[in-house]
């Protein structure tokens, strides 16, 4: 089976809804920065301390290599790096959370242990349209989460991919 990669902006679930996703279609799952922590045995905010974003987007890199099959749900930079957008568009469908700036400035709030998120609001402001941007391009598939459950976004994902 092709891998499934879930791309976007930090907040817009990933993750959670990575792991339902995977659960539902019986399949392996895999989160990038999880993988990351687990091998490095530190987490992201001190690998972007001590190590640099650079040493980060090398492991983000590797880690998204590592993922053979199934759900793949990638850190919110995975589109900064041309390598990894080729890698994803070689070996599955790429599919796009969208969720809106107002909606993710709710969800993470002062979240401390995203450093590109611990930043001023033009800042903030500003990776999320250059991101936006990318993730739309990058993408197979655009599905929006704003006011969505977790199940109502994980059926959308698969009528879109399997329609
Ligand atoms: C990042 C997003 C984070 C994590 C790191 C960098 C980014 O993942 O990989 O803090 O550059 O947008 P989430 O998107 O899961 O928050």
């Amino acid at each position: 089976m092709e891998c499934i990669y879930l791309i976007g902006f930090m907040g817009s679930g990933k993750s959670t809804i990575g792991k339902l996703l995977s659960r539902v279609l019986d399949v392996p799952f895999m989160d990038t920065d999880e993988y990351i922590v687990e091998k490095n045995q530190m987490k992201i905010n001190d690998i972007f301390e001590k190590e640099g974003e650079i040493a980060f987007r090398n492991y983000e890199s590797q880690a998204l290599k590592a993922s053979k099959s199934g759900v793949i749900s990638t850190g919110g930079g995975i589109v900064e790096n041309e390598d990894n957008m080729k890698w994803m568009k070689q070996n599955g469908v790429i599919v796009y959370l969208q969720t809106s700036f107002e909606e993710i400035s709710n969800r993470l709030k002062e979240d401390p242990t995203r450093p590109l998120w611990n930043k001023r609001i033009k800042e903030r402001h500003e990776l999320f349209h250059q991101r936006c941007n990318m993730y739309s391009k990058c993408a197979d598939y655009i599905v929006t989460t704003d006011k969505k459950s977790v199940e109502n976004i994980v059926d959308d994902i698969k009528e879109r991919i399997y329609e």
